[in-house]
C-alpha cells in the first residue's frame, strides 16, 4: 500500500516548484501526496529564510505537527528548504522531533534518505549539488497540470546583496541546459499547461553555453513562443543589471510574453543601493523602464522595496517615494529590513522600529493606492483572462489578466484553460470580479 506525504510550502515560487518536484520524485518510493495534514506518514516543511523569525516559525510549525500526532503514529518529520540549508544539524539539537534536514540542492537524495530512514536516527543532507540535482530531476516527469505552472531554469545567486541570505542557502548561480528546459516545457504543455512562468533567483542572469554559443533568457522566450498550445509566458525574479537589450527586445517580438515586469529595485536612493551592494543605480533602472515604455506603453511594473536599510536617511526614503510616484508600480512587495545572520548587513545597526513602521505605512499607502487605481481602471470594462481553476468550495472561477491581477468570475467550467473575455463589475485592492462574456482562441 502507498504511504502518504504531506508537504507545507513557505517562501517564494521556487519553493513551490521544488515541492512539486519532490512530490514527483517521491512517487518512485511509493509515496502519494495527501492534502490531509492530520494523516501523513511523512510530513515535509519546505521553508524560507529570507526574513527574521523564519527559523522560529519553523520550530513553531514542528511543534504543531508534534501536537497533531501526539496520540498517533509519528510521521517522518522532514525540514527542507532554505532554513534547513542555513541551520543544518543544529535543528536536531533544538528539536529532536525532526528526523531529516535536507537543503534545496540535495532534493534528488530525498528518496534514498527516506528509504534508509530508521526510527531515532537523524539524517542531514545539505550539500550544494545543483548539477546533480537537475540531472536527476530531468529523468522524472514533471506532472504539474495547473493551467499556470512554474519551470525553474536557473538557481542560486552570485550577486551577494549585503542584506540577503539567498547566495548562502541556494548556492552559486547555475543555468540548466536549454534542451532540458524545453523538454520539461513540452511535458508541461502535454499536461495541459497554458502559461509557463520561468523561474530563477536571478532568472534573467540565465546563461547556458553550448559550442561557443550562449543561450539567454531571451532565446528561451523565443523558443517557447513557438509552442502553439502555450498561450502565455512570464518570468521571475529578474535583476536590473541583467535586463539586457535582447530581453527588452522580446517585448517587441513576442506575442506571448506578458506586458508585466516584476523588477526589484529595493531603494530609490543611489547611496542606499551602493550600501546594499546592488550594483545598479536608480538612473539605470529608469533607463530600463523608459526603454520598455517606448516599446509598449501598456507595460506595467512591480518591484520589491526594503525600508530602513542601515544608513537610510529621510532624504533617501523620500527618493524611494519619488521613484514609486514616477513609475506607479501596480503591485509590489515592501518590507522593513530584517538583519540576517551571516550576511554583511546582519551585524549593522538597525533603524528605530517605530520610525521604520511609519515609513513602511507611508510607502504601502502609496503603493496600495496605485494598485487600487489600476484595478479601478478595469471596472466596467471587458478584459482578457486566462481561466485557471474552479475556486475551492465555490461555483466561481479563478483566473488572471495580463498584469497577473486575480480575477474571480462567473462562468462555465469548460472555460478552464481558455482565454476569455470577462466583464468586470466590481473590484477591490487585490481582486477583480466579473462574468465571462466570450471565449478567445488567440493569445492574450
Ligand atoms: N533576486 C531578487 C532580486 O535581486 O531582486 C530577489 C530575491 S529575494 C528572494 C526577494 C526579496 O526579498 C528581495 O527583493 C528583497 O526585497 C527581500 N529581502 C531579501 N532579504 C531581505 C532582508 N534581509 N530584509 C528584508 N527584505 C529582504
Ligand atoms: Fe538576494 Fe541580491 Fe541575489 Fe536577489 S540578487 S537573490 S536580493 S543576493
Ligand atoms: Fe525564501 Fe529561499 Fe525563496 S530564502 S524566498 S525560499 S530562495
Amino acid at each position: 500500500m502507498s504511504k502518504k506525504v504531506f508537504i507545507k510550502t513557505f517562501g517564494c515560487q521556487m519553493n513551490e516548484y521544488d515541492s512539486n518536484r519532490i512530490l514527483d520524485n517521491i512517487k518512485k518510493i511509493n509515496y502519494v501526496k495527501t492534502n490531509d495534514q492530520y494523516d501523513a506518514d511523512c510530513f515535509i516543511l519546505n521553508t524560507c529564510h529570507i526574513r527574521d523569525k523564519a527559523k522560529e516559525k519553523v520550530y513553531h510549525e514542528v511543534g504543531r505537527v508534534k501536537k497533531i500526532y501526539e496520540n498517533k503514529k509519528k510521521p517522518i518529520m522532514i525540514v527542507a528548504g532554505c532554513v534547513a540549508q542555513a541551520e543544518n544539524d543544529e535543528m536536531f539539537k533544538r528539536e529532536p522531533y525532526i528526523d531529516i534536514v535536507i537543503g534545496p540542492q540535495s532534493y534528488h537524495k530525498i528518496n534514498n534518505v527516506i528509504s534508509n530512514y530508521r526510527i531515532n536516527e537523524k539524517f542531514e543532507e545539505t550539500e550544494i549539488d545543483t548539477i546533480d540535482k537537475f540531472e536527476n530531476f530531468d529523468k522524472i516527469k514533471n506532472s504539474s497540470n495547473n493551467v499556470s505552472s512554474f519551470l525553474t531554469i536557473q538557481e542560486g545567486c552570485d550577486k551577494f546583496c549585503h542584506f540577503c541570505v539567498v547566495p548562502f542557502t541556494r548556492g552559486p548561480e547555475y543555468s540548466r541546459p536549454v534542451h532540458k528546459i524545453l523538454a520539461e516545457a513540452e511535458q508541461l504543455i502535454k499536461n495541459g499547461v497554458k502559461e509557463i512562468t520561468l523561474l530563477g533567483q536571478n532568472v534573467n542572469a540565465y546563461s547556458f553555453k553550448n559550442n561557443n554559443k550562449e543561450f539567454r533568457l531571451s532565446n528561451l522566450i523565443n523558443e517557447l513562443e513557438k509552442y502553439s498550445e502555450l498561450k502565455r509566458i512570464r518570468y521571475t525574479t529578474s535583476h536590473p543589471i541583467d535586463m539586457t537589450d535582447d530581453l527588452i527586445d522580446c517585448y517587441k517580438t513576442s506575442k506571448k510574453l506578458m506586458p508585466f515586469v516584476h523588477l526589484p529595485i529595493q531603494s530609490g536612493s543611489n547611496k542606499v543601493l551602493k550600501l546594499m551592494n546592488r550594483k545598479h543605480t536608480v538612473e539605470e533602472y529608469i533607463n530600463i523602464y523608459e526603454k520598455l515604455m517606448k516599446i509598449n506603453p501598456d507595460i506595467k511594473f512591480s518591484s520589491d522595496f526594503i525600508i530602513s536599510y542601515p544608513g537610510e536617511e529621510d532624504r533617501d526614503f523620500e527618493q524611494t517615494i519619488n521613484l514609486v510616484k514616477k513609475i506607479k508600480f501596480i503591485n509590489s512587495f515592501s518590507f522593513i529590513f530584517s538583519p540576517r545572520p551571516g550576511t554583511k548587513a546582519g551585524e549593522m545597526t538597525s533603524i528605530d522600529k517605530d520610525l521604520s513602521k511609519l515609513k513602511l505605512l507611508k510607502i504601502q499607502k502609496l503603493l496600495f493606492s496605485y494598485q487600487l487605481n489600476t484595478n479601478k481602471s478595469f471596472n466596467g470594462k471587458k478584459i482578457k483572462v486566462l481561466v485557471e481553476n474552479k475556486m475551492d468550495n465555490q461555483t466561481k472561477l479563478f483566473g488572471r489578466n495580463k498584469y497577473i491581477n486575480s480575477v474571480i468570475m462567473d462562468g462555465d467550467e469548460k472555460n478552464i484553460g481558455k482565454e476569455v473575455d470577462v466583464y468586470i463589475e466590481k473590484f477591490n485592492q487585490n481582486t477583480l470580479f466579473g462574468k465571462i462574456i466570450g471565449t478567445r482562441t488567440e493569445a492574450a
